[in-house]
């Protein structure tokens, strides 16, 4: 069985996820509070753990054969996780509070450049670097968290 594709479909398959919630979260803004309030709390809950899982799981384990690239694309994903997790909680506050988040269209499109960055340059390192013992492991540790 190969591992490496195992773990790199889940988590694409996991963006799509991400994605079908953030289209809900911004077509329950025409609707009711509770809808809104109910859709976010999907999407968090599911973003959430998805960085954990990448952060966790799987970047723990790269070790870059171009440092310099490898070493710069590290911290690029954390400071995006960072800005991710940030955004979530201003808009958790926002719903707390009552109020409709402004800023969704700008957040899914920084979900989407995201999700581009690591399915196109992140993932596919990982799959070329990785032994097929840390995949088996990640995928451990994967399904221990979903
Ligand atoms: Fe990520
Ligand atoms: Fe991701």
């Amino acid at each position: 069985m190969n591992e490496s594709v195992n773990v790199i479909s889940l988590m694409i398959k996991d963006h799509r996820r991400i994605e079908t919630l953030i289209s809900q979260l911004e077509k329950s803004l025409d609707q009711d509070y509770e809808r809104v309030k109910d859709a976010f709390e999907q999407l968090e809950w599911k973003l959430e753990k998805h960085l954990f899982v990448e952060e966790k799981a799987i970047f723990t384990f790269y070790e870059p054969q171009d440092i310099s690239y490898g070493y710069n694309m590290l911290p690029t994903l954390t400071k995006e996780h960072n800005h991710i997790l940030n955004t979530l909680q201003v808009m958790k506050r926002d719903i707390h509070n009552g109020k409709t988040p402004t800023n969704i269209k700008e957040f899914k499109q920084y979900l989407f450049n995201h999700r581009d960055f690591e399915e196109q340059d992140v993932y596919p390192k990982l799959e070329d670097t990785l032994t097929d013992d840390q995949k088996q492991t990640m995928l451990q540790r994967i399904n221990e968290i979903t």
